[in-house]
């Protein structure tokens, strides 16, 4: 049976003490659920965020990773040093990598072998472009990005990888696809699986839904049996938002 998860990206935003704020409040809100719930905070303040959560039931992860094992690349991180920090799970591929930093298919497809080779779980970010849907394309763009990253991968692989659906014309913008785009779309890649591997990896596998969930719509999105819960940007920036989408599941 596949989880459940609701993920807050928090991207370049909260320092150290807003940090340890939101997560103080986050965890004293956290109603009881059955969703695994996670929180990527910034990297200088990750060892913190674990910290905070010690004994808190909501998982701190990463929000980005190199491919390389250790060496001369300036600014990057490691997978080794996020495992020795206790982060076991990492988003890769989110839409902002990919356009602001140059990260094609091949760069996360290393990353992604990297991670899972050392037994870190991947959050596998992808999604079309407005172009994409406008001329209709936009299940060969999904297609080939699962396709480039990720169906190479041996099939035991997929115990450890969470699937993040984000048309990238739905992020940060406040529109959101319809629960029913949502629906098409994550029904698709679960028919993609199942024709690349298995039934049971497609079966098994969590599809997250992310670009503007907002309390006001996360139950109708979340109310679709293909969509596994969501990754949040700037509504898991703020505790209530946060807290009342995580009821939504
Ligand atoms: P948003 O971001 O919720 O602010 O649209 C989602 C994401 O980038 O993961």
């Amino acid at each position: 049976m596949r989880s459940k998860i609701v993920a807050g990206n928090w991207k370049m935003n909260k320092n150290l003490e807003e940090t340890e704020a939101l997560l103080a409040t986050l965890s004293a809100k956290l109603p009881d659920t059955q969703a695994e719930v996670m929180v990527a905070p910034a990297y200088v303040n990750l060892s913190a965020a674990v910290r905070c959560l010690e004994a808190s039931k909501i998982e701190v992860i990463a929000q980005n990773m190199h491919f390389a094992e250790s060496g001369a690349y300036t600014g990057e991180i490691s997978a080794d040093m996020l495992l020795n920090i206790d982060v076991n799970t990492v988003i890769i591929g989110h839409s902002e990598r990919r356009a602001y930093f140059a990260e094609t298919d091949g760069i996360l497809a290393k990353k992604v072998q990297t991670a899972l080779d050392h037994e870190i779980r991947v959050m596998f970010c992808f999604g079309e472009e407005l172009e994409d849907r406008k001329a209709n394309n936009h299940f060969n763009v999904v297609e080939n990005q699962l396709r480039n990253a990720l169906f190479s991968l041996e099939a035991a692989s997929w115990s450890r990888i969470i699937l993040a659906y984000e048309p990238v014309w739905a992020i940060g913008t406040g529109e959101t696809a319809s629960p029913e785009q949502a629906q098409e779309m994550h029904e698709f890649i679960r028919k993609t699986i199942a024709e690349a591997y298995d039934q049971t990896i497609a079966n098994n596998v969590s599809i997250l839904y992310g670009g503007s969930v907002k309390p006001g719509n996360a139950p109708e999105i979340f109310g679709k049996p293909d969509v596994d819960g969501g990754l949040i940007g700037g509504a898991s920036l703020v505790a209530d938002d946060f807290i009342a989408i995580i009821k939504a599941i």
